[in-house]
């Protein structure tokens, strides 16, 4: 392959390139003496052997032997193939890589022509938008949603036409171009042979890499028909798992902004654009993978991801937070936006307004929603609850021990505070992890835990009633009335109530419940909210068993938390003798609660 790029072409880049730069953004770099120091990223060390000469254009580690230019480093740390990374130098260089050299390569030259016919593809489907006799419809559709005709060319929104072939028609017209287009995933081939268009009767979203180059496309239907969204297949010039829409369009304010927003959805990059929120961008229905961060690290120095604050929610963000931690720098950072149950950026901004979304009191910082997430179901109070803690962090710490050591260390003082454990003794504890290895179990992330207080216990309620929407007659199971009974939270009346219509109404359905709230607006609109929609991806396979599990597994909870909070008020008592008889027996009864539920869990 090296020789298809002319040499002369790699000198003159390399020369317009310092190496120091490069390796700089991924590998922060001492200066000490005529070189550039770090821990070689290529091996765990303590003490750097890594070495960077400016002078010489090289890097070398003294410990493992790695070696080499700008272009190799690309290679080794970022996996790049060899004209990958000649290309990633290129655009920084702000240089054209000569075109007779791409094209004396087949596979690249093949490439390019997909490129061009991808872009052929945006452009047709953009000017049908203004052209085809029907389109009306479509821009009706992104009007009612708000969206400018400013914001819909910046983001060069189409409309694919409906009929089977009317891309075909113009751009396939031979069988050399209609493969071709099947190769870009714009034209399916049929069984019995021949091709037709993937995206029709749909508002079309160009897809383009951070260079600008057109990828891919998603559609998006115009009513209620199924599927909502059709995305490109994986192509030779799309890979879902490393592009992010509407990075083209959000480099391009980095320079005035500090962070890069993570949302799940093309629209709502498009309405966060329409309030002048430019630096948003979508990983397109799918959790953010490292390359994606790795991605966003290299343009930005902040990410924030935005999620809706449900259960799904905050299992995507807790895997985004997984393939944060090792790609966390000293000079990087990770926030978590959990939206109101039931908004997305989309719905929010344009309730909220654009300040609203940009409040960065919404935005939490990753360690705050690691210790959260992994304390959640903790006692903190007891010694055996903090040694937990400890051994549950310590592993998630140690990914960032070598590459991001101030960040450690204040991790590991916020866990001393929490853990009540001397920073020193966590720290040699670290040391003992990241040498020995020893992998923990990953806790995993569970309703509720974004824990801040109150936070917590309404969650589990509206978790609680949206399982009880799914599930009603739940209500009808007969130990549950006496439970209700033991909670004690703000709001558990509106649980309670439907509850009760349930049983008076069995009969009854999601429909039937909105109903009986006809007349108070509000209460209403949050059981529409709340109801379930069918599954966007058809995988839904929650049985009525897990729904019930789930149901009274956070009745049991709301039962504790009520516990826990009655058992705060006897917290600074010092001796039975200060309690009155009434008192004494409401905390007998409370302990006994307390070990019964401790039992029964331990009998499952
Ligand atoms: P959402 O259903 O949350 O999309 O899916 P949205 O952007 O809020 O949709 P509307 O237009 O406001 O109703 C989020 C993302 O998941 C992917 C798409 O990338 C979508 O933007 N998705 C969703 C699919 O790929 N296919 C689908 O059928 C649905
Ligand atoms: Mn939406």
């Amino acid at each position: 392959m090296a020789g298809l790029i002319p040499q002369h072409f790699i000198d003159e880049l390399l020369s317009r390139t310092d190496v120091v730069d490069i390796i700089d953004a991924y590998v922060p770099l001492k200066k000490g003496g005529k070189n550039h120091q770090a821990c070689c990223p290529f091996h765990e060390e303590k003490t750097p052997s890594f070495t960077v000469s400016q002078q010489k254009q090289f890097y070398h580690c003294f410990g493992c032997g790695a070696n080499g230019t700008a272009i190799s480093f690309l290679m080794e740390y970022l996996h790049m193939g060899f004209v990958e990374a000649i290309e990633d130098l290129a655009s920084r260089a702000g240089m054209e890589i000569p075109r007779e050299a791409i094209q004396a390569s087949q596979s690249n030259n093949k490439t390019t022509e997909l490129y061009e016919l991808m872009e052929l593809v945006t452009e047709f489907y953009s000017r049908q938008l203004r052209q085809h006799p029907d389109s009306k419809k479509a821009i009706e559709y992104l009007k009612n949603r708000g969206i400018s005709g400013e914001i819909a060319a910046e983001y060069e929104l189409g409309f694919a036409p409906p009929g089977w072939d009317s891309l075909m028609k113009e751009l396939g017209r031979s069988d050399e171009s209609s493969k071709r287009l099947a190769n870009i995933g714009a034209v399916i081939e049929k069984d019995q042979g021949g091709y037709y268009d993937r995206f029709r009767d749909r508002v079309t979203f160009p897809i383009r890499d951070q260079r600008g180059r057109a990828i891919g496309l998603g559609g998006r239907v115009l009513g209620d028909e199924k599927p909502k969204y059709l995305n490109s297949p994986e192509t030779p010039i799309f890979h879902k798992g490393r592009e992010l829409y509407g990075l083209y369009q959000a480099r391009k304010v980095l320079k005035e902004v500090d962070c890069l927003f993570v949302v799940e959805g093309y629209m709502d990059v498009i309405a966060l654009a329409q309030f002048g929120i430019r630096n948003a961008v979508a990983s397109l229905g799918t959790a953010a993978t490292p390359e994606h961060i790795e991605k966003m690290f290299k343009v930005t120095n902040k990410i924030v991801f935005c999620f809706d604050g449900d259960e799904a929610g905050i299992k995507a963000a807790w895997r985004g937070l997984e393939n944060s931690l090792p790609l966390l720098r000293d000079d990087k950072q990770v926030y978590f936006m959990f939206l109101p149950e039931g908004a997305d950026p989309d719905s929010f901004v344009r309730d909220k307004g654009r300040d609203a979304f940009l409040d960065i009191s919404l935005q939490t910082p990753l360690s705050e929603f690691l210790f959260n997430s992994i304390s959640d179901g903790i006692d903190l109070n007891s010694s055996e609850g903090q040694a937990s803690m400890t051994k549950a962090t310590l592993p998630f710490v140690s990914k960032l021990v070598s590459k991001a050591p101030a960040l450690t260390s204040i991790l590991i003082r916020k866990l001393s505070g929490i853990c009540k454990i001397p920073s020193e003794e966590l720290m040699s504890q670290l040391d003992e992890y990241t040498k020995t290895g020893v992998i923990e179990n990953k806790p995993l992330p569970r309703t509720g835990n974004i824990n801040r207080d109150n936070h917590g216990q309404q969650s589990l309620l509206t978790e609680s009633i949206k399982l009880l929407l799914r599930k009603p007659d739940l209500a009808l199971e007969s130990s549950l009335d006496e439970k209700l009974l033991e909670i004690n939270i703000r709001g558990i009346e509106f649980l309670t109530e439907i509850v009760k219509y349930i049983q008076s109404n069995p009969n009854t359905t999601i429909a039937g419940i909105t109903e009986n709230y006809r007349d108070r607006e509000k209460i209403r609109k949050r059981l529409i909210e709340l109801a379930p929609s069918e599954s966007q991806y058809g995988d839904d396979d929650f049985s009525d068993e897990a729904i019930r599990d789930s149901f009274f597994d956070a009745i049991m909870k709301l039962i504790e938390l009520t516990n826990q909070s009655k058992l705060r008020q006897f917290a600074n008592v010092s001796s039975l003798e200060e309690l009155s008889e009434e008192k004494k027996n409401e905390l007998r009864s409370i302990l006994e609660k307390k070990q019964s539920a401790g039992k029964e869990r331990s009998e499952d």
